[in-house]
């Protein structure tokens, strides 16, 4: 009940409603007082014509008749008796019939010389107590005075206004009935339109990779903020997620990697004495693959302790281009063999950060694009400063990855190399999620990777 309160729909139709209310109200009384007024007007002027064609139609009669019998020369008394004898009946008929004419009025006379008392024609006991317009025409005083009245009753009068109140109610009425159409339609249209974004957001409780289609209007722009938030929200539960699963396989490896490394130290040992003991002999062929073996071995359980291990940064503040300075030094080493060639654009950045890690980070990366690149290409470092960090991009035309491996990049263990671990970019993932800072990826087969770095530039350069 209280939601029926609270929704939209009721809202705006009770706002509807009490807009119609008060029109009805505020116009009908408006519009009918000003009409009231035309028509009290109108019809006060007509009355006062029709009586006052009776009146001056008495005094016609009444100096025809003057004239003709020569009242000049006679008595009152003479007078009355030719008045009571021609005049009277004459006028009265005149009267009687003049009045047939309007039978929505009233009309009286007092007029003295006619002898009579006051004659009166109301139209029906119906109006005898209503209010009355009334008009007095007087009777000219040289003909004996007396007057002539017209009345007409209000509710007469005002008979054409309920038809006018009538009119306006049923405009008032349809046009509200409209009104409250159009709204419970448009309301309709809106709450479809958020139930639909209640749908979907109950669907991506369980799928984040639920999206809204896109549309227009207030709730479209709701719609694309939360597809914008789900992409957000999905790409930090994968990242959680990867850090997470990092964390407990970190673990473990450190137990296992333990109880390889000790075992691995007398392997290489004995060899060592073993080599010396039999230099010169036949056998001495069987040790080398050994120890190159137990080598190559060695350098996994680095990695792996690298990368398993939890460890506290050793943060100082250094300098970005000399670093990567250090960085293209030691690829080239790496790379001396190649027609590589290396290109740095750094700016002098300050950072703050753990120096011999983030070393691992990029000579990771800069490893894996020498290894990308077979011999030949360009390998790009770039880096620029970002309100409160330091992006770097490194970049290489090397043979480039599809969807599938971009997908697998930071898993450890994941490797297309005979030789490889899979555990460079792990690595580099981890050192980069400690400075509190990410890495990007964007490659295309046969064409090259960008790996982006962005680190934040540290406590001391935050301000
Ligand atoms: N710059 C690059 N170009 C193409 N592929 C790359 C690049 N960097 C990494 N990879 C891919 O990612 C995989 C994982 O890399 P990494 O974790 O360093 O392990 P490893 O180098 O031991 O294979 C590589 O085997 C390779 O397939
Ligand atoms: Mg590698």
């Amino acid at each position: 009940m209280k939601r029926f309160f609270q929704s939209i729909r009721f809202q705006l139709t009770l706002v509807l409603v009490l807009f119609v209310i008060l029109n009805t109200v505020f116009i009908t009384s408006i519009v009918l007082n000003n009409v009231q007024k035309g028509i009290f007007d109108i019809e006060t002027k007509r009355i006062t014509v029709v009586a006052n064609q009776l009146s001056e139609r008495f005094d016609k009669m009444y100096f025809a008749e003057s004239i003709a019998r020569n009242y000049a020369n006679l008595t009152p008394e003479q007078q009355n008796v030719l008045i009571k004898t021609f005049l009277k009946p004459v006028f009265e008929d005149y009267y009687n019939n003049f009045i047939k004419n309007f039978p929505e009025l009233e009309f009286g006379y007092f007029i003295p010389v006619l002898n009579s008392s006051i004659v009166y024609n109301n139209n029906s006991e119906q109006y005898r107590f209503d209010k009355k317009v009334t008009v007095v025409e007087p009777v000219n005083i040289g003909n004996g005075g007396g007057y002539i009245f017209v009345d007409e009753p209000y509710s007469v009068i005002l008979k054409p206004l309920n038809q006018i109140r009538e009119d306006i109610n049923r405009i008032i009425v349809y046009s509200a009935i409209i009104a409250i159409l159009l709204v419970l339609i448009i309301t309709s249209i809106f709450t479809m339109k958020i139930i639909k974004i209640r749908k979907g957001l109950k669907l991506l409780e369980n799928n984040l990779d639920f999206r809204f289609q896109k549309s227009g209007g207030e709730i479209g722009d709701i719609a694309s903020s939360i597809n914008i938030m789900a992409e957000h929200l999905k790409k930090n539960v994968e990242e959680m997620q990867k850090t997470e699963s990092l964390k407990s396989l970190g673990m473990f490896t450190v137990g296992v990697v333990h109880e390889v490394r000790n075992p691995l130290t007398s392997i290489k040992g004995f060899a060592q004495i073993l080599r010396k003991k039999l230099q010169g002999k036949e056998e001495e062929k069987y040790i080398k693959p050994i120890l190159s073996e137990t080598e190559r071995l060695t350098g996994v359980v680095n990695d792996l302790l690298r990368f398993g291990r939890p460890s506290q940064l050793e943060r100082i503040d250094f300098n970005l281009s000399l670093f990567f300075d250090h960085i293209i030094e030691m690829g080239k080493q790496y790379a001396a063999k190649t027609q590589i060639a290396f290109v740095k654009n750094c700016d002098d950045i300050i950072i703050n950060g753990d120096e011999k890690k983030l070393e691992e980070l990029f000579l990771n990366l800069v490893i894996n694009s020498i290894q990308a690149m077979d011999g030949k290409g360009e390998l790009s470092i770039i880096a620029r400063k970002d309100s409160d960090s330091v992006i770097t991009e490194i970049k290489d035309t090397g043979l480039g990855m599809d969807e599938e491996e971009i997908k697998n990049l930071f898993v450890p263990f994941y490797t297309t190399k005979a030789e490889g671990t899979g555990l460079g970019l792990a690595i580099a993932y981890k050192v980069a999620a400690q400075h509190g800072g990410k890495i990007e990826v964007e490659s295309k087969k046969g064409e090259g990777t960008t790996f982006r770095i962005i680190l934040p530039l540290g406590a001391h350069n935050a301000a």
